[in-house]
């Protein structure tokens, strides 16, 4: 069974749907360690409540690199294969990178690369696309940039504010994010340049 680390900074939907697809059997995987850089994240408690390894690792006052080397300790401690990064709030550096060749994703509310950083659907909304949405994509050192795994398209009302739009992108990330896990974990896919391919037999 391939074991999945995930890291998260708030309220942790995405781990939860990611969870929820585990225990169901629809996602064979193991959550083997949940990390916060904040104690207080709801999704750290939804952690424990689950029976599930929880671990807070604070950021505050330390250097990028020696924080990273301390939460790739963890991942490894916990043997980990696939880290998932569900609103970790925080830029990832070269070496933590180089730590998981290939074995980082990160979804980020918005189709990448319109709109990436903080507050992607309030950039949309302000942009005034018509159609925004999600993307899962692989990590590297720069901030929501790595190649493109999966995306949906969410289109915009008219009535629209931050707090609707974010809660219709917010279900179709919870879908996506657990079949883009799917597809790296069964290693049907490969990367030309920026281009990920889902090999034929799996499509
Ligand atoms: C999600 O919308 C996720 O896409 C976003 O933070 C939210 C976390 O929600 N991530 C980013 O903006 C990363 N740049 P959750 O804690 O309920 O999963």
């Amino acid at each position: 069974m391939k074991r999945l680390g995930i890291l998260l900074s708030g309220r942790g939907s995405n781990f939860e749907a990611i969870a929820d697809q585990v225990a169901s059997g629809s996602l064979k995987a193991a959550i083997a360690v949940v990390i916060s850089n904040r104690s207080e994240a709801r999704g750290l408690a939804v952690a424990r409540e689950r029976g599930l390894k929880a671990v807070s690792i604070p950021s505050k006052g330390l250097d990028r690199e020696v924080y990273d080397r301390l939460v790739i300790e963890e991942l490894n401690r916990s043997a980990v294969d696939l880290v998932c990064l569900a609103g970790f709030m925080r830029l990832l550096s070269a070496s933590f990178v180089r730590a998981f060749p290939q074995r980082v994703l990160n979804i980020h509310p918005s189709l990448l690369p319109a709109f990436p950083g903080l507050d992607a659907q309030k950039q949309a909304l302000e942009h005034g696309v018509k159609i925004t949405g999600c993307t899962v994509h692989f990590v590297d050192e720069y901030l929501d940039a790595g190649p493109i795994i999966l995306q949906a398209a969410v289109p915009l009302k008219d009535g629209d504010t931050v707090e609707s739009l974010s809660a219709r992108i917010l279900q179709e990330e919870h879908r996506i994010y657990s079949e883009a896990i799917r597809m790296v974990l069964s290693d049907s896919f490969r990367i030309e340049g920026r281009r990920v391919m889902v090999e034929p037999q799996h499509r």
